[in-house]
């Protein structure tokens, strides 16, 4: 009622009756609060405007799909299977039949690193431990699929990937580097000639000799300069080879020992490449003839050669190269036999070598010790698994990883080895199963697991321990 007569008195005072103002002072209230209402109101309504207006909007439009879907462009090349002369060896493939794969618990350990004591006969660097092994993770593809291919860490802290089969169709020329920064793999120069089952030495200059392995010529060698991300033909082997070794002896020398030749003939012959000449020299006959056999470069310079095997027949002897003589002399025989096994030095110069295939073509669990300064052998603790076709990676801390591999199945579990108490434990499973895989330690201590095979096929994948 009263705000009614107040509002016709304040159209009134808008018609211009002034005198009524002055008269009505106590009015002035009264007519302040109904003027303050009205603009109330029309705030209230403008901001209502302002502030609903938007979240109607928001409510009624779809929100925008703008996230493009993520394409993960994955290069094939094309295959190279008609620029393949030779096949493989269908008795060096592992039969895939009815996986049976134990498995084990997947426990992620944090190993804490204590420092290993180099002893005396180390050479004198101080080696930081920078990595603590968290357990597994996955990392960058390479571009192309790989088995049977080959990694080797720089001195600049990158690794290169050489060769390799994507499948049983054909053979990489190709070469990739891994980069720690960033995870990601950049292609670099191809080889000048495709290679599977070769092997790749780092040499003292900081280049990287491949040589060898299937390709269009077993006798072939070539370089790769990091700095220009080339290669270039250094001088041919005198014997064609392919599942060979070679080592970079403390001389800067690379013995290359035994593997099948051309005519799949298995070869005793080993020859040294001499990267000041950039050619090859034959050098002593081992005692054996071997193919799947492994070599392991002693703290005394000594090549410990171990296994392996001819035609079908599975070594557990071992012999040793001393460079100084170019000779070879039979050293304790391992207690099994075994081809397809590893061969680790350890930080206190003795040699772990783990699972292969042993007698009667059983897939060892089994581990031992060779001892150079008896040049005996003794048993260490079983692994878990038996495995062949596997990896075995020295860590910073002294202890010994071995992943995946082949047991009546492939494999995606890992093991680590404690040379203090001779005992394995469980090191967690791989996110992919694997087998001809290659293992890199980084130089900031983690381990690179590259490519392998989970079934027929390589893999691009690779993963972090
Ligand atoms: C490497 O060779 C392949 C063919 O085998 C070719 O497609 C590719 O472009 C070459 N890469 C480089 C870096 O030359
Ligand atoms: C190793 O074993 C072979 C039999 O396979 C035997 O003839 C040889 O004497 C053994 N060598 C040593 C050093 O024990
Ligand atoms: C290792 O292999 C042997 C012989 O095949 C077997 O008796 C043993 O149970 C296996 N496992 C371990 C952990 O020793
Ligand atoms: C590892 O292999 C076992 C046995 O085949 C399987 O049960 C497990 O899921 C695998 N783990 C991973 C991480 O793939």
């Amino acid at each position: 009622m009263h705000t009614n007569q107040v509002y016709s008195e304040l159209i009134t005072v808008n018609n211009g009756s002034h005198k009524w103002w002055h008269r009505r002072w106590v009015k002035i209230i009264g007519i302040s609060v109904p003027v303050l209402i009205v603009s109330s109101v029309t705030l209230a309504l403008v901001l209502n405007f302002i502030v609903f207006a938007p979240k109607n909007s928001e409510t009624s439009t779809p929100a925008a799909t703008s996230s493009s879907p993520l394409t993960t462009a994955v290069s094939t090349p094309p295959s190279l299977s008609t620029t393949t002369p030779l096949v493989i060896p269908i008795t060096s493939l592992p039969q895939t039949t009815t996986s049976l794969v134990t498995s084990t618990t997947t426990l992620l350990q944090t190993t804490t690193t204590p420092v290993v004591a180099p002893t005396t006969t180390l050479p004198q660097t101080t080696v930081t431990i920078t990595a603590q092994h968290l357990g597994w993770s996955v990392t960058g593809n390479m571009n192309n699929a790989r088995v049977y291919h080959t990694a080797s860490v720089l001195p600049n802290g990158r690794v290169l990937v050489t060769g390799g089969k994507p499948d049983s169709s054909g053979i990489w020329n190709s070469a990739e580097l891994y980069d720690l920064s960033t995870g990601i793999w950049i292609t670099t120069g191809n080889m000048t000639d495709v290679r599977t089952y070769h092997t790749a030495s780092v040499l003292s200059n900081g280049k990287v000799l491949v040589n060898g392995g299937i390709s269009y010529d077993l006798n072939s060698a070539e370089l790769y300069d990091p700095s220009t991300g080339t290669w270039t033909t250094t001088g041919n082997m005198i014997n064609g080879r392919f599942e060979h070794t070679a080592s970079v002896l403390l001389n800067g020398k690379v013995l290359v020992t035994g593997g099948n030749d051309i005519k799949d003939i298995v070869l005793n012959s080993a020859e040294l490449y001499d990267p000041s000449t950039g050619t090859w020299a034959t050098t002593g006959n081992m005692n054996n003839a071997r193919e799947y056999h492994r070599a392991s470069v002693l703290l005394n310079g000594k090549v410990l050669v171990t296994g392996g095997r001819v035609n079908s027949d599975d070594f557990h002897n071992a012999e040793l190269y001393d460079p100084s003589t170019g000779t070879w002399t039979i050293t304790g025989n391992m207690t099994n036999t075994r081809e397809q096994h590893t061969a680790s030095v350890l930080s206190n110069g003795k040699v772990l070598v783990t699972g292969g295939i042993g007698n009667g073509g059983s897939y060892l669990n089994s581990t031992e010790l060779y001892n150079p300064s008896s040049g005996t052998w003794t048993t260490t603790g079983n692994m878990a698994n038996g495995r062949h076709q596997h990896t075995a990676s020295v860590l910073l801390n002294g202890k010994v990883l071995v992943t995946g591999g082949w047991y009546y199945g492939i494999l995606n579990s890992t093991e680590l080895y404690d040379p203090s108490t001779g005992i394995w434990t469980t090191a967690g499973n791989m996110a992919n199963k694997r087998n001809d895989h290659r293992a890199s330690v980084l130089l900031n201590g983690l381990v690179l697991i590259t490519g392998g095979r989970d079934g027929a096929d390589g893999m691009h994948s690779a993963e972090l321990y």
